[in-house]
């Protein structure tokens, strides 16, 4: 492993920080000075660098290009009260990263490594972790096939690369989702559960068409019978019925959502009751129409905690209750952004600092 881990470090004469408006940060438009890029061939990952981040040149036969073989994760960093910098979960991340690297016939990352990486890209960009309300240093490790070569079978040889983008959130509003009976983001025992292009790619239209027609995003159903709730565009989502927190389990055509679990992890450690379950549109329609549907929301990085203010089904708008009335959401929003920025005990070991 010792040779494995030595990354070499040529960083940038023209840092592009000055120009950056930190009181004006876009969504992933801003990328930090530094990379960090490693190449696989022969079956082991070499050439640990980080670089200046600039553009990388490929081949127009590059096998990505046209099949899609390429996964990613996004995770964040956040600036805590005495300088620290805190990494959310990031062994989390690369479970799911390895996880999505087997089902697309890739190679895994060693978790020392992945981690020592990171943590040695971040430290050199630190002055890159934005520290305002509501901002924090985005990160994006992905990793696609480099093979020159247009015959259909897995790559020999990948690239894996980090970059970061200090980022505002996500959505800054509740949003308005669409329940979708058409058209299916992944079906039973395709690639829903990896974080691979194709599944964004298979987003895009219908996504657009809800945004058309006014939505924010789509809540998306089992393929095949569309009756069951799986998730949104770029988050999981939750349920409060009553007293009890009600999500969709996951399965193979769902994200496994790592704020998400934390969620269900804090819910059940403040004594809430969860169920992980199939969750059918019929039963949320039910429970809004009776009253006993008294939040939803969804739960992704970039999205954070995000509070579902009006849900469509079949042409019908339904109003969700009251942003302000919504007690475990707003309680749990506060705690996990308090927790990811050192604000609150480390009590499920979570945070990593650089
Ligand atoms: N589902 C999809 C499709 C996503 O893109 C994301 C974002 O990563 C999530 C769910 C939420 O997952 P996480 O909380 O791990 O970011
Ligand atoms: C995430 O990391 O939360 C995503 O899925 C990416 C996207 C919303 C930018």
């Amino acid at each position: 492993m010792k040779d494995v881990m030595e990354i070499r470090v040529d960083k940038t004469t023209n840092s592009k920080i000055a120009e950056v408006d930190f009181d004006n940060l876009p969504f992933g438009k801003i990328f930090s000075d530094h990379m960090f890029v490693m190449d696989y061939a022969n079956g082991e990952w070499k050439d640990l660098r980080i670089t200046p981040y600039q553009n990388i040149e490929i081949s127009p036969a590059n096998s990505t290009l046209h099949y899609g073989q390429t996964i990613f994760e996004g995770l964040k960093a956040y600036k805590a009260e005495n300088g620290e910098i805190l990494v959310f979960r990031p062994g989390a991340n690369l479970d799911r990263l390895n996880k999505s690297a087997q089902r697309m016939c890739m190679p895994e990352i060693p978790k020392e490594l992945f981690i020592e990486a990171l943590k040695k890209l971040i430290d050199i960009d630190r002055a890159w972790v934005p520290g305002k309300e509501g901002q924090t240093l985005y990160i994006r490790p992905f990793m696609f096939a480099t093979d020159e070569f247009i015959g259909i079978r897995p790559s020999d040889t990948y690239r894996f690369i980090i970059f970061t983008c200090p980022v505002a959130n996500y959505y800054n509003k509740p949003v308005r989702v669409k329940i979708e009976e058409h058209y299916s983001r992944a079906g039973q025992g395709g690639l829903g559960f990896a974080k691979t292009a194709a599944n964004y790619a298979a987003s895009l239209y219908p996504a657009k068409q809800a945004q058309k027609q006014g939505y924010d995003q789509l809540i998306w159903t089992n393929s095949g019978s569309h009756e069951f709730i799986e998730e949104s565009g770029t988050m999981n989502v939750m349920f409060r019925i009553n007293d009890t927190l009600i999500t969709p389990a996951s399965n193979d055509s769902i994200l496994r959502s790592i704020t998400r679990m934390s969620v269900v992890e804090i819910a059940k450690h403040w004594g809430y009751k969860v169920e992980e379950r199939k969750v059918s549109v019929d039963e949320v329609i039910a429970a809004i129409k009776d009253g006993s549907l008294k939040e939803a929301f969804g739960l992704g990085t970039a999205a954070t905690v995000a509070h579902i203010e009006s849900l469509s089904y079949r042409d019908e708008d339904f109003d969700l209750p009251p942003i302000e009335q919504r007690e475990f959401s707003n309680k749990v929003a506060d705690y996990l952004n308090a927790y990811k920025r050192g604000l609150e005990e480390d009590v499920f070991a979570w945070n990593i600092r650089v």
